[in-house]
């Protein structure tokens, strides 16, 4: 069967990321990119073999010669870039947050439906080798007793700054970004559960360099098989990123850190330049970082999915409870109270419109 023919929208961070994913990618094929920084398209091109470059993805869409748009563009731009590309007839997968609001959400599900083509998110973690493993003993019942709780935390030292701070592009804050990958990574591990209620906190620690953006959030949800799930995010963190999930079970538990945990440590008294933070003294280094976040599995499954006619892993119905979810969570902070699902709130509703930043004598 003919290589799928792939083309990236955006080529910042994310976009250099899945062109290198894609290179591990059985039978898919880079080859068009669209960006409207001429210097950043062209150097993903060059560093990627990429045939074809465009300024506007419009021009992409239009492109006969790409099966798969991978979109990788800033948050709010996703549904409407994802809508028509699918209306363009390409099979489509959008990194996270797939849609800011519920009305996105279902225009988008609409969309892939009458287009005939695959829609998938970026959730990377559920491929994450380490936490495919941690899965698959989750499942062993006669070790773990009964599964009755998770933890997962994520958390980041937070973004410099451009589209990421201005609150139209970003849609949330910590989140809305890490939020998406906490929870869906905890309703993967569960079996995906339906989830009743979700009752959280949601802060903005450090408001001067973040503004009107939340920058910590705790959630508690509670599914509908009785077990229940703890999500910590933070754009707060100095020292490293922590990606952490936990199972608990009433005969045993399992943990896994993305980062750390499989005897590659170093130290230095000045500085490993080719390590990310922290990069001196004690040190974890990360190795094949790419495929240990699981971003090659991501594209794979896309891939497979279009070649062997069958349904990606992180459909649009998969967003649609993620972000039901995280809304929630929202609203729960903004009321202080426990909110219970379906959610009651404007499909139109965007994360920050169901939430504010707290005012100086609020903190
Ligand atoms: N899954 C993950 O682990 C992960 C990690 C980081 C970021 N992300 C997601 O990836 C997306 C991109 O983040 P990033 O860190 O790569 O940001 P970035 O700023 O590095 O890159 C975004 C790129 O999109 C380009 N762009 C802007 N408008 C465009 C348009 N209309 N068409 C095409 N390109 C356009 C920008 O010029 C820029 O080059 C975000 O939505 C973010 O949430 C996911």
């Amino acid at each position: 069967m003919a290589d799928v023919r792939v083309g990236i929208v955006g080529a910042g961070f994310m976009g250099e990321t899945h062109a290198e994913a894609l290179r591990r990618t059985r039978g898919a094929r880079l080859v068009a990119v669209a960006e409207p920084d001429a210097a950043r398209r062209e150097e993903l091109a060059r560093a990627h073999g990429v045939e074809r470059t465009h300024g506007a993805a419009a021009e992409l869409f239009a492109d006969g010669g790409v099966d798969l748009v991978v979109i990788a563009a800033p948050n709010a731009l996703h549904a409407p870039l994802a809508e028509e590309a699918l209306r363009a007839g390409k099979h489509t997968l959008v990194e996270k947050p797939l849609a800011l609001t519920l009305a996105e959400t279902r225009r988008l599900k609409a969309a892939a439906r009458e287009s005939g083509r695959r829609l998938a998110f970026g959730e990377n973690l559920v491929f994450a080798p380490k936490l495919v493993r941690l899965r698959e003993l989750a499942r062993d019942a006669e070790a773990l007793g009964t599964v009755y709780h998770q933890r997962h935390v994520f958390q980041t030292c937070g973004p410099e700054g451009g589209w990421w701070l201005d609150p139209a592009a970003v849609g949330g804050g910590a989140l809305v970004d890490l939020g998406c990958h906490a929870v869906e990574t905890c309703r993967w591990l569960a079996g995906r559960p339906e989830a009743r209620a979700v009752t959280a906190r949601v802060r903005t620690v450090d408001a001067a360099r973040f503004g009107p953006l939340d920058d910590f959030a705790v959630l508690w949800i509670e599914y509908a098989d009785g077990s229940t799930a703890q999500c910590e995010v933070s754009w707060l963190r100095p020292g490293g990123e922590e990606v952490t999930a936990e199972v608990f079970g009433t005969r045993g538990l399992l943990r896994a850190d993305l980062w750390k945990g499989m005897g590659l440590s170093a130290f230095t008294e000045t500085r490993f330049a080719s390590v990310w933070e922290p990069s001196s003294g004690w040190v974890h280094p990360e190795w094949d970082w790419i495929w240990n976040s699981g971003y090659p599995g991501s594209t794979q499954n896309v891939v497979d999915a279009i070649l062997e006619g069958t349904d990606v892993e992180e459909t649009v119905d998969e967003w649609e409870a993620v972000l039901e979810i995280l809304l929630a969570a929202y609203l729960s902070a903004a009321e202080d109270r426990r909110v219970e699902l379906p959610l009651d709130a404007p499909p139109e509703a965007l994360p920050l419109e169901l939430w504010r930043a707290p005012s100086a004598e609020d903190r």
